[in-house]
């Protein structure tokens, strides 16, 4: 059974060990890199500075939550607006391991510039096992690179510190319920965010679509499991996918696009089984991504694949 009070306490002391002058972290506002934070804060205090990009692809609402949240928790703390160079990072990408490599190799380059100015030289990160595992560590084969793992150029002038780097997420949560981190009960959210929930090219127009239909599917599905007529997934999204189907809308001919509903139960992401939803709840979601999105989607799918043969996230 996993000790969250040893490995707190092990791990504060090798940090305040390792750490000599200041850090800066990035941070998600997710589960994995605000306990890093709570984490390496404990051990350094105000030598370490959180830093959140916004890279314009976040959830509805999701940067304001954030910095609520780090104020409430007193973190010594940056907000970064770096959308634009996100957006004309990803024209024209269509592979999702290049979105990846690109999406990864931006966050550093901000961290980069960040610890520059904060005089920090080194950089946290919330990696945990899921992520290096499935981006191949050399006896492994590569499902896909997490954006913290391969976006990191060879030439990166911070020393990198990763102090969940040995955890699945169960034991991160156990972590964060034992050093009373309020997100321990969020569902994950991956790194390169919405970006991985577009199939095809990340623009503005795109983000908005799944945007919504992410914020439909989270309300949608937490309503429910607050009335108990569901229990909460695991993890629970939209995808936007890139084909076009015919349909009809005030009895004319519509081309438009679909949103596949995910939702999945997992322990710790690495194998998972898709959720047995109320067909009455399904429904709901796709009357109102249809009505609510009616420009763009025509259809909506409810994904019935497991982990494997399938991954959660769609890229
Ligand atoms: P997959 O899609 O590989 O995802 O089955 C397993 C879990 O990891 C999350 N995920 C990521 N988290 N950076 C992260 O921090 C990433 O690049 C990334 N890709 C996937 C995913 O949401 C799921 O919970």
């Amino acid at each position: 059974m996993f000790d969250a009070e040893a490995f707190v306490n092990e791990e504060v002391k090798r940090i305040r060990d390792t750490i000599r002058g200041k850090a800066i972290i990035a941070c998600s506002g997710g589960v994995d890199s605000t306990v890093a934070a709570a984490l390496v804060s404990k051990a350094i205090g105000d030598r370490l500075l959180t830093v959140y990009v916004d890279n314009g692809f976040m959830r509805k609402g999701e940067t304001r939550e954030v910095e609520d949240l780090f104020k409430r928790v007193g973190m010594n703390y940056l907000l970064v607006d770096a959308s634009d160079d996100f957006f004309s990072a990803m024209i024209g990408i269509i592979d999702p391991e290049e979105k990846r490599k690109i999406i990864g190799n931006q966050f550093i380059r901000i961290f980069e510039r960040e610890a520059k100015k904060y005089g920090a030289s080194y950089l946290v990160q919330g990696t945990i096992a899921p992520d290096w595992i499935e981006s191949g560590d050399g006896t492994r084969g590569k499902i896909k690179t997490h954006h913290n793992v391969g976006g990191i150029p060879d030439d990166m002038d911070l020393e990198l510190i990763e102090p969940l780097r040995d955890l699945y997420k169960d034991e991160v949560r156990m972590i964060a319920r034992y050093l009373g981190v309020e997100v321990a009960e969020r569902q994950p959210f991956p790194g390169p965010a919405l970006a991985v929930r577009i199939i095809g090219e990340v623009n503005r127009e795109s983000v908005a679509i799944v945007r919504e239909a992410c914020a439909i599917v989270e309300e949608e599905m937490e309503r429910a499991a607050k009335a108990g007529t569901m229990i909460l997934p695991w993890q629970y999204f939209a995808v936007l996918l890139p084909s076009q189907t015919v349909g009809v809308r005030d009895s004319a001919r519509a081309y438009g696009r679909t949103i596949a509903v995910r939702a999945v139960e997992s322990i710790d992401g690495m194998d998972a089984a898709y959720s047995k939803i109320p067909h009455e709840i399904l429904d709901r979601i796709s009357t109102r991504i249809t009505d609510e999105l009616n420009d763009s989607i025509n259809r909506v799918v409810y994904d019935i694949t497991n982990k494997p043969p399938a991954t959660i996230e769609y890229e």
